[in-house]
């Protein structure tokens, strides 16, 4: 294993997820709130003990890799300081009824992992664990070479970086699919044909090859257009 400390910010439902996975992967685990660790304390001793819930600032000083699990619209109340010079994967999506108005969240021309670069810019991100829903995450890992395993979307302009997350990706239960562009991280957002979808890694290959084809394809592909 490359890594051995995981920093999961955002205690809620994939966060806790990861966090299991990560434990029975046999990383060091760190996971963080929004608020102080008496807040998150009893949750993560319950639901997944081992976990050390901490804050933000120790969590980032004390992982190699730091996953961002909390709400899209929430991300910049991170100081972009915090995560200099550190390799994070970014598994948010925008999603209405949590983030609000779309438009307040993301600007139009370009995807949400690429704002989350930008903003983060002294960050190397990879997107990955945000497709499928935190209850396929939590049932469907499963060890290398597991007839049907399901496959997760890797993807980031970093190519060293992605290769890293992809064999992290492989040690939490999953097949990656590898991409090299953070852009097309698009090929898993809502509205997608992947969000949501609980696939091997033929079917995703397929899904992705079909990709221009799909309603949501040909839409991404008018708005580049423009
Ligand atoms: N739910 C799914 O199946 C699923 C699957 C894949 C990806 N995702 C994406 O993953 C992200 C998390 O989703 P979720 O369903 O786990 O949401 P959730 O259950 O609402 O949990 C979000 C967590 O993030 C925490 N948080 C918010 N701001 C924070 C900050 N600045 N620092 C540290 N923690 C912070 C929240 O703490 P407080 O409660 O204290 O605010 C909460 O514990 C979203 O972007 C979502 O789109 C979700």
């Amino acid at each position: 294993m490359q890594f051995k400390k995981i920093g999961i910010i955002g205690a809620g439902k994939v966060g806790i997820v990861l966090a299991g996975l990560a434990l029975q992967a046999g990383y060091e685990v760190r996971i963080s709130g929004s608020g102080s660790v008496k807040k998150i304390d009893l949750t993560i001793d319950t639901l997944v003990p081992g976990a050390i819930a901490t804050e933000n600032a120790d969590l980032i000083a004390n992982s190699d890799l730091i996953i961002l699990a909390i709400p899209l619209s929430r991300y910049k109340n991170i100081a972009p300081k915090l995560l200099k010079n550190k390799l994070v994967i970014d598994a948010m999506n925008y999603w209405w009824e949590t983030d609000g108005n779309r438009e307040e969240v993301l600007s139009p021309d370009s995807t949400s992992s690429e704002q989350v670069q930008n903003y983060f810019k002294d960050s190397t991100i990879v997107k990955t664990f945000n497709h499928m829903g935190y209850h396929n995450l939590q049932d469907e890992a499963k060890p290398q070479g597991a007839p049907n395993r399901k496959s997760l979307f890797v993807t980031g302009d970093n190519p060293q970086a992605v290769d890293q997350v992809a064999e992290f990706v492989n040690t939490m239960g999953f097949d990656p699919v590898v991409h090299y562009h953070l852009e097309d991280g698009i090929m898993t957002e809502p509205g997608s044909p992947l969000f949501g979808a609980s696939l091997n890694a033929t079917d995703l290959n397929d899904v992705i090859e079909n990709f221009a084809d799909t309603d949501f394809g040909k839409q991404i592909a008018a708005a580049k257009k423009k």
